[in-house]
């Protein structure tokens, strides 16, 4: 399988505290992968240097130079007047790539993230409708990497549901998808494998098929002890 992206041996320090302890990964192209840990772990600071928001303060980021990267983040913002679609529109505008304006490409991304209204302003949008914009505005350029920060952070059962059934047919497209949450379930049910942050480090490697126990009680017992 092609890497798509690694990290190797990466810090990140914020006026001297480490947040990022020596964090090496090598996610291949098609995997779903995990950054799990307790809030404060450092999954957002990994994220963030993974896509140049922030600079890694040592070590390498090695991206496939080819592949198209789309960013869903962990507390997304639009603007509060505009429609699901002028954001969409205003963000393909960005993109830079007129194909990507069009309308009715707009609107299937729209109805795949389960947003089919698009009439409503964004100030009046619930939290999960947030999200799912969020999502739709990442899927514009037909990333080949979908990085996701708390993607169902704020939806419901059914929208998570939802937001699950489409990230499993993300991936059956072969998108290489890293996702960062808590929401262990959801993790279980549509990632390959990740790794368990604690206070910037790794302190332990998860795989879908690879034991007995749960995520969520690997997860307690990991990042609960002291
Ligand atoms: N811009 C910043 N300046 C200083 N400290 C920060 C900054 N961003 C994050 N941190 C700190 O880095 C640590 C990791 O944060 P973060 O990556 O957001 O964790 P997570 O996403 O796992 O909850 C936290 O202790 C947080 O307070
Ligand atoms: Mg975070």
């Amino acid at each position: 399988m092609v890497d798509m992206l690694v990290l190797d041996n990466v810090n990140k320090e914020y006026k001297g505290t480490v947040v990022v302890n020596d964090l090496s990964l090598n996610i291949k192209k098609g995997e779903v992968f995990a950054l799990l840990g307790a809030n404060g772990a450092g999954k957002t600071t990994t994220i963030k240097m993974i896509l140049g928001l922030t600079k890694a303060s040592s070590g390498k980021i090695e991206i496939d130079n080819a592949a198209k990267i789309g960013y869903s983040p962990e507390t997304p913002y639009f603007p509060e007047y505009l429609t699901a679609m002028e954001v969409m529109n205003y963000y393909a505008g960005v993109e830079g790539d007129k194909s990507k304006k069009d309308k009715s490409y707009l609107q299937s991304l729209l109805d795949m993230t389960g947003l089919s209204d698009t009439k409503i302003k964004v100030k009046n949008y619930s939290k999960g409708m947030i999200q799912r914009l969020a999502l739709a505005q990442a899927l514009i350029s037909d990333p080949d990497i979908l990085i996701l920060d708390e993607p169902t952070a704020g939806l419901d059962a059914l929208g998570r549901k939802h937001n699950l059934e489409l990230l499993k047919r993300l991936k059956e497209q072969g998108k290489t998808i890293i996702i960062n949450s808590h929401i262990l379930h959801d993790i279980e049910a549509v990632c390959d494998r990740g790794v368990i942050m604690k206070k910037g480090k790794v302190i332990d490697t998860w795989t879908k098929d690879e034991s007995s126990e749960s995520l969520e009680d690997k997860f307690v017992r990991l990042v609960g002890e002291e």
